[in-house]
């Protein structure tokens, strides 16, 4: 093989294994209909002149009116079995027309005492409906098990279609979907959240630090309305772990942070 090849090989392997297996545009490019003129080599522009940033955007009032049916259909879900069947039913959320296969929710035990939230579905979720069931989801339950959890964890995400290209879901999406997270997290009722990740740390305590800095502190979680409160520890991500077996370690330290707590705590009335 030659140095190219091999070279190329191992790019593509690379963004395999960060979950990209697909390069596309928001729109499908019809190259036989723009014909040879499209395939012409063009000018390399060098200096662009720099233009000044659009101006910060209103929420579209569709974004709005989504919200308030996310809100209204995920305080209407009495068990998680009607939160789902609300999940998959929704249309408020881009995600859901951006290319995923089906809702992807939740997996574990309804009574657990920790929850974790990772940030979306991936490739593998988006194939089997399930979230964390990929590599890096074999690595957080190996992860788990290993802090004594099997069985005693309720998984989800803070968006439940697969962004398009395994890209981070955007502020907007995890907006529209943060009512049927909350809902889950109010029937659950679990001892602990574990946020998984920058992203999901992020989007649910509203915080705009890393996760470096935000990973093995202890914040306090409230639902919307006030009325539930709950410990919540962000931690790394396992994909980022794969890429980053060193980092391993600080993951191992927050899960024990965790579980001190997770024995002591009682579970929210
Ligand atoms: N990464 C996540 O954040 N969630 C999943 O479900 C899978 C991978």
């Amino acid at each position: 093989m030659s140095p190219e090849a091999r070279a190329l090989e191992s790019l593509l392997a690379f963004w395999a294994d960060a979950g990209v297996e697909a390069a596309y545009a928001e729109a499908p490019q019809d190259r036989m209909a723009q014909g040879l003129e499209a395939l012409r080599p063009r000018p390399i522009a060098l200096a662009q002149p720099a233009r000044p940033l659009a101006p910060a955007q209103e929420p579209a009032p569709q974004a709005a009116e989504a919200l308030e049916l996310a809100r209204s259909l995920a305080a209407e879900a009495a068990d998680l079995a009607a939160l789902a069947a609300a999940i998959a039913a929704f249309e408020g959320c881009p995600l859901k027309f951006a290319g995923a296969r089906q809702a992807v929710f939740s997996r574990g035990d309804p009574d657990a005492p920790v929850m974790v939230i990772g940030e979306g579905p991936g490739a593998d979720e988006d194939a089997q409906g399930e979230p964390f069931v990929g590599r890096a989801g074999k690595l957080l339950d190996r992860m788990l098990g290993a802090a004594g959890l099997t069985g005693r964890v309720f998984i989800t995400n803070t968006v439940f279609w697969r962004p398009p290209g395994n890209r981070d879901p955007t502020p907007a999406e995890q907006q529209v979907c943060a009512p049927f997270l909350e809902r889950a997290i109010a029937l659950v009722r679990p001892k602990a959240l574990l946020l998984v990740g920058g992203s999901a740390a992020k989007s649910v305590l509203q915080r705009k630090e890393g996760v470096l800095s935000l990973r093995g502190r202890w914040f306090e979680w409230r639902s919307a309305d006030g009325a539930l409160a709950l410990p919540a520890m962000p931690t790394l991500h396992p994909a980022f772990l794969l890429r980053q077996p060193a980092a391993k370690k600080k993951a191992w330290e927050d899960l024990l942070t965790l579980m001190d707590r997770v024995d002591r705590q009682a579970r929210p009335s």
